[in-house]
């Protein structure tokens, strides 16, 4: 039967692996439509490119996914349907991002390496005390949640509580397609915006020095922001920084023990730079996010044809990445590689805010782990399919049992 008609984003087994789908269409349906989730699937480097460099063609708000609005989608699980960076375009975004972009520079998220490192050392020496562990509770998952409290400015005796929001959040992504809306994850996001509410109460009467203070004050003659887009960004923070941070580590981890020339090449040598390396290719190779989503505001013209206006499209950056006009031989994972133009972070006005804190933690993280256990494979308790759930926006392991070799 025809790959394309088996192709679905809300099955796991195709989900395990969607690249040679992703081919498919890239060559014989560069505008292919999703049925269930009512979207057009852009697979061409230079279309994904198009699309997200043109913000007043292609949206980020009132964006449909399966016939709903995103708002709709995030009442459904409880969380108030306020804006963010994700969901504005111009000026609203300009204002939000201006008000961000400071904590975010690459300047700012240097400084933090010393603590990223000790914590990635902690984590990776409790993990590996044990010859066989489970790599993403164990280290992908703990270390971006915990830097990212510490950077909002979590109370540490708060932080249990805000690890067990997070995940809860983080998982609850396709409930509202699946029309199912887990009691715990409005318990749990409730629960989480009333603690940030306090927070921020707390901060704007008496500011430190985190990103809390940052946002609810007035600096430098950017205005303060109202309460809901600081609970909106916090929630955006955890949603965007979280999982994506944690797939990138678990496909690396993947990605290198299927490549034993790769993980060699590592072991011989294993600086930050060549870390760096290997999470970069990762990111090309098995992108931790798998599209990004977008309304056409007019009729358009792309490779596969013409689109009407209103429109959803998914431009998918795990595919773009795999588009051998742009990448040579894009199935083969080389950390020597010339990776430039990757398109993992996004491009354009909402390139990734997150992405210098990303590409300090995963490398470093990565280091720590060859330090102490250069060899791993994987452990007779992982299953012989990984299992990456049903997401058409997130890609990692669910769960990644390694041993030491
Ligand atoms: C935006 C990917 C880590 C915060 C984005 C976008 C992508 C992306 C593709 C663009 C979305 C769009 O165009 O609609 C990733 C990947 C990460 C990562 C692959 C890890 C490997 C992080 C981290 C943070 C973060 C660590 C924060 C701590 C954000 C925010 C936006 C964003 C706030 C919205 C920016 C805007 O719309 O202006 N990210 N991200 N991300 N990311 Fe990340």
């Amino acid at each position: 039967m025809d790959l394309l008609t088996r192709f679905d984003f809300l099955n796991p087994e195709v989900m395990r692996n969607p690249y040679p789908y992703f081919a498919e269409m890239r060559e014989k349906a560069p505008l292919h439509y999703d049925a269930k989730l009512q979207a057009h699937v852009l697979t061409r480097y230079e279309d994904v490119s198009y699309v997200t460099k043109n913000p007043a063609l292609f949206s980020s708000v009132d964006v449909r996914i399966a016939g709903k609005h995103q708002k709709e989608r995030s009442q459904d699980t409880g969380l108030e349907g306020v804006d963010s960076l994700l969901t504005t375009d111009p000026p609203v975004h300009s204002r939000l991002r201006g008000k961000v972009n400071r904590s975010f520079t690459p300047k700012q998220i240097s400084a933090m390496e010393p603590r990223v490192r000790e914590l990635s050392r902690e984590l990776v020496a409790e993990m590996t005390a044990s010859n066989e562990f489970e790599f993403m509770s164990g280290l992908a998952s703990p270390l971006p949640v915990t830097i990212i409290a510490e950077m909002l400015g979590v109370d540490t005796s708060r932080r249990r509580d805000f690890k067990r929001w997070s995940d809860a959040i983080a998982n609850s992504g396709n409930a509202s397609l699946t029309g199912k809306t887990p009691e715990d994850v409005v318990r749990n996001a409730k629960e989480m915006l009333a603690y940030m509410t306090e927070v921020a109460e707390a901060r704007r009467r008496e500011p430190r020095g985190d990103l809390i203070s940052l946002l609810v004050q007035e600096v430098e003659g950017q205005e303060a922001l109202t309460p809901p887009e600081v609970n909106s960004f916090a929630i955006l923070l955890l949603l965007a920084g979280n999982e994506t941070t944690t797939n990138l580590l678990g496909n690396a981890l993947t990605a290198l023990i299927r490549n034993p020339e790769a993980y060699e090449w590592l072991r011989n040598d294993p600086t930050q730079a060549a870390c760096a390396a290997v999470c970069e290719e990762t990111l090309r190779y098995d992108s931790p996010v798998i599209t990004v989503v977008r309304r056409t505001t007019q009729e358009v013209e792309l490779s596969g044809g013409k689109v009407p206006a209103n429109t959803t499209l998914f431009a998918s950056v795990s595919a773009a990445n795999h588009d051998p006009r742009k990448f040579p031989n894009p199935e083969r994972f080389d950390p020597r590689r010339d990776t430039t133009g990757l398109m993992s972070f996004g491009h354009g006005i909402h390139f990734c805010l997150g992405a210098p804190l990303a590409r300090l933690e995963a490398p470093v993280a990565l280091q720590e782990l060859m330090a102490r256990a250069p060899r791993l494979g994987f452990s007779p308790r992982q299953p012989e399919h990984i299992d990456y759930g049903a997401s058409f926006a997130l890609r990692g392991p669910r769960v990644l049992w390694l041993q030491k070799n």
